[in-house]
Order: C-alpha cells, then structure tokens, then sequence
C-alpha cells in the first residue's frame, strides 16, 4: 500500500496535493488543524506550532501508516509573517520555525522506522529559501534552513532508497498568499506581472511536481524551483 502523509493537507497547496495523489491511487493521512477534504483521507488533527504535538499524536499517526510499505511524506504546513530582523519577536521566531523547520524533524523522527525503500521524503520549500526580500525575517529564516534539511536529510539516509527533495514554489495562487498581501487585488496582479507568464503558480501545478518527486529518486538531493520563471530585475 502506497501512503501520503501531508502536513497541511486542509487547504491551497497541501489539499491539491492530497488530491492529485489521492486521484494517482495513494491513501492519503494530513496532518493540520483543519480536516482534509479528499473523501476517505485520515485527518490527523494536530496543532504543528506545538512542540508537543508529536507525543501526543504519534501513535496515532503510526496507526495510520500501518500496513503502508511506501510512504510519501510531505512537509507542506508553513506559516508566513510580517517582521524584519529589527522587530521580529522571540515569540514569532520559535513560532515560525517551530511549525515550518522543527515539526518536519519531529515528523521525520516518527516516521522513519516505518518508511521502507521507495519512500520519499518532500519538504516544501520555497523561493525565499534561497534568496531573501525585506519584510519576512522569520520566514526566509526558516525556508533556509529547509534547503538545508532536505540535502542533510538525502545524505544521512544514504542506502536506505528513500530519497528527499526540496519543492520550491513561487507565488502560488493559495489562502496563505492573499492572506499575506490582504486580498489586494492590485498587489496581486503586480505579483503575477512578476512572473515570466504573467500570473501566479496554482497550487495544482505544484501538486504535481510534489507528486514527481515524490516518485523519482533519481532527483535525490536536489532543490527543485517552481515558480514559472521570476523576471529579475
Ligand atoms: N502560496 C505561496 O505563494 C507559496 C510560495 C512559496 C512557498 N509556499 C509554501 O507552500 C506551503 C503551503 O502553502 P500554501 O500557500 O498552500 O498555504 P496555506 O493556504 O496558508 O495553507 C497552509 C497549510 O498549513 C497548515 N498549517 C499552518 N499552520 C499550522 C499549524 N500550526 N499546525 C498544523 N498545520 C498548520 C494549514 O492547515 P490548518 O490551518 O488547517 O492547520 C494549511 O493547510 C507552505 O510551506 C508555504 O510556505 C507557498
């Protein structure tokens, strides 16, 4: 049996994701605080910022994945915030890496003694991962360090054919984007004149590398950038 385990699996990026594996045949576990919407999929309700959630959900989530040889395990949950490295709170900080950086550590940690070969682990990253814009410290913080975490995490499991990826997306059509610009509009359309295409990514499109990756090893390692080609300026 073929299993996707998906943080984040309630809405934009992560419920499309949910969908094209559902739809590729994989029984699908998300782990949020909102329940999934692919018919069938097991909802672990779980609150990522914190830190406990591991312990008090993880025979849970090893119930799920009983039974599962293959598993795909995609850390999609991500929490994006306004500050600078001048303001940035302690709070906000250990918030943020808590739920985009520490919690896909906590998850690897539970799932690895069940992954066998061909398991893949997907970390989404994003374009602030490699490169950073003023306003958003904590999250350009914490996308690097995922970069960071998917090559550590293809060297460290080396022979045990389950590989790792770092999925990059650009501006992506998603709750998370429009939350951040406000629902403006006019900052929107702006966005999207930024890309080659002139339009943001939408989260199906990302779906589908996620789903690409998950089932190629041979991009083992690699930091994969899937923003429809940013117009550098
Ligand atoms: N949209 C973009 O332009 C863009 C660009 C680059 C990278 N990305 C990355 O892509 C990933 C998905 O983003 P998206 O745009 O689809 O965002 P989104 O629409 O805001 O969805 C975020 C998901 O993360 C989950 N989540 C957030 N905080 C959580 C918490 N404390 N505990 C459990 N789950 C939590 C949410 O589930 P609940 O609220 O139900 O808990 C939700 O399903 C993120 O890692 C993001 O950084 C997005």
């Amino acid at each position: 049996m073929k299993t996707l385990v998906i943080t984040g699996g309630s809405r934009g990026i992560g419920l499309a994701t949910a969908r094209e594996f559902a739809a590729a045949g994989w029984s699908v576990v998300s782990v949020a605080r909102r329940a999934c919407a692919v018919a069938g999929a097991h909802h672990v309700a779980a609150d990522l910022s914190d830190p406990g959630w591991a312990e008090r959900h993880g025979e849970e989530l090893r119930a799920a994945v009983a039974g599962s040889d293959t598993i795909a395990l995609v850390h999609n949950a991500g929490l994006l915030t306004r500050d600078s490295v001048a303001s940035v709170t302690q709070a906000t900080l250990r918030e943020v890496l808590q739920v985009n950086l520490l919690a896909c550590v906590q998850l690897d940690q539970l799932l690895l003694p069940r992954m066998g070969p061909g398991s893949a682990i997907v970390y989404v990253g994003s374009t602030l991962g490699e490169k950073a814009v003023a306003g958003s410290c904590a999250y350009v913080v914490s996308k690097h360090a995922l970069v960071g975490l998917a090559r550590a995490t293809a060297q460290d499991l080396a022979g045990r054919r389950i590989h790792s990826v770092c999925v990059c997306p650009g501006f992506t059509d998603t709750g998370m984007l429009r939350d951040h610009v406000g629902g403006e509009p006019a900052v929107l359309a702006a966005i999207a004149a930024g890309s080659t295409f002139g339009r943001l990514v939408e989260p199906e499109e990302i779906a589908r590398v996620i789903l690409f990756c998950a089932t190629n090893p041979s991009v083992n390692g690699a930091v994969i950038h899937a923003n429809l080609g940013q117009i550098e300026r």
